[in-house]
């Protein structure tokens, strides 16, 4: 009797685990392939809830499939740090006190740093942030290409180059999915300015939109293999950017096989038919709090919500359209929310803030150390060389990480260059010199002429007692300087810092300037200055890498990443007229082309105030002769350069070796040089290391817009190995018959 109960229990038993096995729906197996799953998941859903998928449920949130209990996502920006939670229904921040995060350095730091592993090492410490504050979407990074110094989001780009910009997109990219956290890359595309930046019709040719401003979201889909991409606000050939049949359908989806999710940008979505078609996948921030009047529930009322949904059943969409759109978003649910095995992350370990200290000190650049004649640089500032010290500026006790818009961060701890600075000198004496008002959204906070004038006095008048005046300005967060939603109105230093400079090396020429923005700014102070340091938005360790490069602790090797012209009309965007930049608020034509950057300064002998891939170390660096390994290539063929540097001088440094290539003669306007490679070395005192690039025929391309193709015509090539896009150390130049 017992033995007969004991085998229907265990047949019962193992029925009962035979048909759970069987119950367990594909799409809830992670051993299975995705794409096995997503196929699952769909045939499971109601178009109902295909359509749920496309559009937001709350400012930062979008729904999965609850009835199938696949999970929401959850957004955070972006770029440089994980945000403060922000409320459900509107933007206000919802006042947690467990929200805050180590802010990385500003996207245009870890550019100028030309690091690669940095840039591995940024997006590792953010995806793991990111991960444990829950986030499934990160949104960034940023790879919009910096076409004027005006703009007022460049500090979350990576500079005027397409070359450049992709390589240091990509490991940022893997590193931070390894988290099991999206990388959201944006804007896509072309939206280069903040200005009328909702409704601005960009005109450009094909040669400038394949040659400069796709490049780098090419290689973040492509090689970085980003799972989300934000579509911009702007328009591009007359249709918005989110929902562009060229961009998204035609290029993204269709040249570059992208298999991930394109997000809006908040609230750039306008019109259903065009988001359902052309390629919009997942639609957020739509102008609605969610608790409007006019319908039950506000999101509904999103273009791909309601309104998509009756258009799928009056036969107007495809369901392949469906299909595909409700397949991309389960992927990149399936990737991050519903991923068990991704790890658990950690907040603000001393390995993030080492991580946001390398990448600081290697990004900020010596722009000038004494002019190599009668004037003496002043760097590194010894501890105990000067009595009494005198540090001026606003920036110096600011919190940069407040303002700027969606990339705004609440840090757990914040080094302000004050701070740093008086932990590495011991007594400082401070003055603000200036008063820049509160970061506010969308207006100025504007101060007084009293108080600037008053500011003005004390910080002369302690200068002239100063042994050294250590002066650290440059532009901030605030509506009109480096902020979302506007672009910079004037060139110049803002709040009279030029004029203060002016006055303050009257009564003290032993004077070093300390630049923070993420822009170049115009200088005309620059001669009567004996160093001056570029530096960003450096976050949290902001002043202890800042006095580790004053003081000489850190030897700074940042190259600068975009070009900075001495005069606004030098630079290309703004050498033609007003439809170049801004646009008639309507239409803006790119009419320098493909010469964007340092294209255009080369090309048309425009000496610029400081070019590209420029940045001074304390030590020097001597490079041999370029060599080839042949002077001839094939189509087939990959010919090698190789070069030597030598560190001359008496410090440890890193160096950033630079290879250009330029076609001699060609069918098309080239520019005289473009960069394919480089290389970050470091030498100890007298070492010598050689640096070796493969070059290779696609390096030689440009776009055929007749054909449709990348292409290099036969003939002569040059290369340039350089320092900086002007200082070209050593040339060699081969044919190539394909
Ligand atoms: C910005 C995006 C940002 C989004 C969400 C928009 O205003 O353009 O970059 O990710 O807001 O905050």
């Amino acid at each position: 009797m017992n033995r007969i109960l004991l085998v229907c229990c265990a047949a019962a038993f193992f029925m009962k685990g035979a048909h759970a096995q069987e119950e367990t729906p594909a799409y809830l197996d992670e051993s299975r392939p995705l794409e096995v799953r997503i196929a699952d998941a769909l045939s499971r859903m109601t178009v109902e809830e295909k359509v749920r998928l496309s559009y937001a449920q709350g400012k930062f949130s979008s729904p999965g499939c609850p009835r199938l209990g696949i999970p929401e996502l959850w957004y955070s920006d972006g770029p440089h740090g994980v945000r403060a939670e922000i409320n459900w229904n509107d933007w206000g921040y919802a006042g947690w006190t467990s929200d805050s995060c180590t802010a990385f350095p500003a996207l245009t730091c870890l550019a100028a740093t030309w690091n690669t592993e940095l840039s591995a090492r940024y997006g590792k410490a953010l995806g793991e942030e990111a991960v444990y504050r829950g986030k499934d979407v990160q949104l960034g990074p940023g790879v919009n290409i910096y076409r004027t110094p005006l703009n007022g989001r460049n500090f979350e780009y990576m500079g005027e180059d397409p070359y450049l910009a992709g390589e240091m997109c990509v490991p940022y990219i893997q590193e931070l999915q390894k988290n099991g956290v999206a990388a959201c890359v944006k804007h896509y595309a072309l939206n280069n300015q903040e200005l009328w930046r909702g409704h601005i019709d960009v005109e450009l040719s094909d040669r400038a939109l394949y040659e400069i401003y796709l490049p780098a979201f090419k290689a973040a889909v492509e090689r970085g293999g980003a799972w989300s991409v934000m579509g911009a606000y702007n328009k591009v050939r007359g249709t918005h950017a989110a929902h562009n049949k060229l961009l998204n359908n035609e290029i993204l989806k269709g040249e570059w096989g992208f298999d991930g999710c394109v997000v809006t940008d908040w609230g750039a979505a306008h019109d259903t038919y065009e988001a359902a078609m052309y390629g919009l996948d997942l639609e957020m921030g739509s102008y609605t709090n969610g608790l409007t009047s006019e319908s039950e529930f506000g999101y509904d009322d999103y273009y791909l919500g309601k309104a998509y949904l009756k258009m799928i059943k009056d036969g107007k969409i495809p369901m392949e359209v469906v299909d595909d759109k409700a397949a991309r978003v389960l992927r990149l649910i399936f990737r991050t929310s519903m991923n068990r095995s991704k790890p658990f992350g950690s907040l603000c370990t001393e390995a993030h803030y080492q991580a946001a200290y390398d990448v600081a000190v290697e990004g900020t650049v010596l722009l000038k150390n004494g002019n190599g004649k009668k004037q003496k640089g002043l760097l590194p500032v010894r501890p105990g060389a000067y009595r009494r010290i005198l540090v001026v500026g606003d920036n110096a006790t600011r919190n940069l990480m407040l303002g700027g818009g969606s990339s705004e961060l609440k840090v757990k701890d914040f080094i302000s260059p004050l701070e740093g600075l008086r932990k590495e000198f011991g007594e400082v004496e401070y003055a603000q010199g200036y008063a820049a008002g509160r970061p506010m959204y969308g207006q100025v906070d504007v101060v007084p002429q009293e108080l600037t004038d008053s500011l003005r006095l004390d910080a002369v008048e302690k200068a002239a007692d100063a042994d050294l005046v250590i002066y650290i300005g440059g532009l901030n967060k605030n509506h009109l300087q480096d902020c979302e939603a506007g672009d910079r109105i004037s060139y110049n230093l803002p709040f009279g810092q030029d004029e203060l400079i002016r006055s303050l090396l009257e009564v003290n020429k032993n004077m070093v300037v300390v630049l923070l923005s993420g822009n170049a700014v115009a200088m005309p102070w620059l001669d009567d200055v004996p160093s001056v340091v570029q530096t960003w938005y450096l976050g949290t360790i902001t002043g202890k890498a800042l006095a580790d490069v004053l003081s000489g602790d850190a030897n700074p090797s940042g190259k600068l990443p975009f070009t900075y012209p001495v005069k606004l009309e030098d630079c290309p965007a703004h050498h033609f007229d007003a439809l170049c930049y801004p646009g008639d608020s309507i239409r803006e034509v790119y009419k320098e082309d493909i010469l964007v950057g340092y294209r255009w300064y080369d090309t048309k002998g425009v000496k610029p105030l400081f070019p590209f891939g420029y940045g001074l170390s304390y030590t020097s660096f001597e490079y041999g002769k370029a060599r080839l390994s042949s002077d001839k290539m094939s189509a087939s063929g990959r010919i090698e350069l190789s070069c030597t540097v030598k560190n001359t001088g008496s410090a440890a440094g890193k160096e950033t070796v630079q290879l250009y290539v330029g076609d001699e003669k060609c069918s098309v306007l080239r520019p005289v040089k473009e960069l394919k490679a480089f290389r970050k070395i470091r030498l100890e005192p007298g070492e010598e290391k050689t640096v070796t690039f493969a070059v290779t025929p696609d390096m030689l391309k440009f776009f055929d817009d007749k054909k449709h193709e990348w292409s290099a015509e036969p003939g002569k090539f040059k290369l340039y190995v350089g320092a900086s896009s002007a200082d070209i150390r050593s040339e060699a130049e081969f044919v190539y018959r394909p």
